[in-house]
């Protein structure tokens, strides 16, 4: 695998390149990142990855001085996937000046859920990708349902772009007990650890509740969000959101939609101590 920083390297080693499949990712990589490598391998040649741990992206009061970095475990574990390139830019590389030029989502799809309790977050997070797409120019790039806004915003902003980068879906990796792998579950103490499976099981509850209801009324969205974030209260959670959205455009459900059964998804974050997850299920 080569190794490559500047991007006028990664451009000269991948002239030509009609095909490359693209992970981008923020380094720290568990298997949930190795499932995106390898779904790669199936929509394209070569996979290209990438760490950077983006700034942009970082609220003041977030975690990007102490986001965990392991990049020589992280290469050995891409080297064992084939990975063909993985572009690491330093700062420097990726920022040589200040970023004025911002990608800003529509408030509409970037200032709800995770862009409410993460002013800049998306704005951030598109900017560093419509770069990173610039540096690698991939035919596809993979990103993981667990993100399942940033996924729309990042596929939404490339269809509007006109990118030549097609985005690929890929399906939340789950540990055994249901908890969505993330980078941040290293940051729970081992009781946390325990706990943190019930955030997938709130929402599976919800998803049961719709699923299993009698088709004659319609389900009390509000009611089944709230008795959620309750539960989770009352288990010493501080829960950001539990919302029941469509899954076209991630806004809340009319009568007709939940009539008609428009599909849904049913979207979280809360905090476990000072540790902030976040998950989804499609209902
Ligand atoms: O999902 C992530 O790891 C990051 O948001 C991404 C897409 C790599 C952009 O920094």
């Amino acid at each position: 695998m080569k190794i490559i920083s500047s991007i006028e390297e990664l451009r000269q080693q991948l002239r030509g390149q009609l095909r490359t499949a693209f992970v981008p990712t923020m380094g720290n990589l568990h298997e949930g990142h190795l499932s995106l490598m390898r779904l790669a391998r199936q929509y394209g040649d070569p996979v290209v990855a990438s760490i950077f741990v983006n700034r942009l992206q970082f609220g003041p009061n977030e975690d990007f001085d102490r986001y965990p970095r392991t990049f020589q475990a992280d290469v050995e574990k891409l080297e064992k996937e084939g990975v063909y390139v993985l572009f690491a830019p330093t700062e420097k590389d990726l920022y040589p000046e200040p970023q004025e030029f911002r990608v800003t989502p529509p408030e509409t799809l970037g200032n709800m859920l995770e862009g409410e309790f993460r002013p800049g977050f998306f704005n951030g997070v598109s900017t560093v990708v419509l770069k990173l797409f610039a540096c690698v120019q991939p035919r596809v790039a993979i990103f993981g349902k667990k993100d399942y806004q940033q996924l729309m915003i990042v596929r939404n902003m490339s269809k509007q772009f006109a990118l030549p980068t097609e985005i690929i879906a890929a399906d939340t990796y789950r540990a055994q007990d249901g908890l969505a792998l993330s980078s941040r579950n290293m940051y729970l103490s081992e009781q946390e650890r325990a706990e943190a499976p019930t955030l997938f099981a709130a929402l599976q509850q919800i998803a049961q509740a719709i699923n299993t209801h009698n088709p004659d009324t319609l389900p009390n969205i509000a009611a089944l969000e709230e008795e959620a974030m309750i539960k989770l209260v009352q288990r010493g959670w501080q829960p950001d959101y539990i919302a029941i959205r469509k899954r076209s455009d991630l806004h809340a459900p009319s009568m007709d939609d939940l009539a008609q059964g428009t599909p849904l998804v049913v979207l979280a974050a809360a905090k476990l101590g000072t540790t902030r997850l976040i998950d989804n299920l499609e209902i």
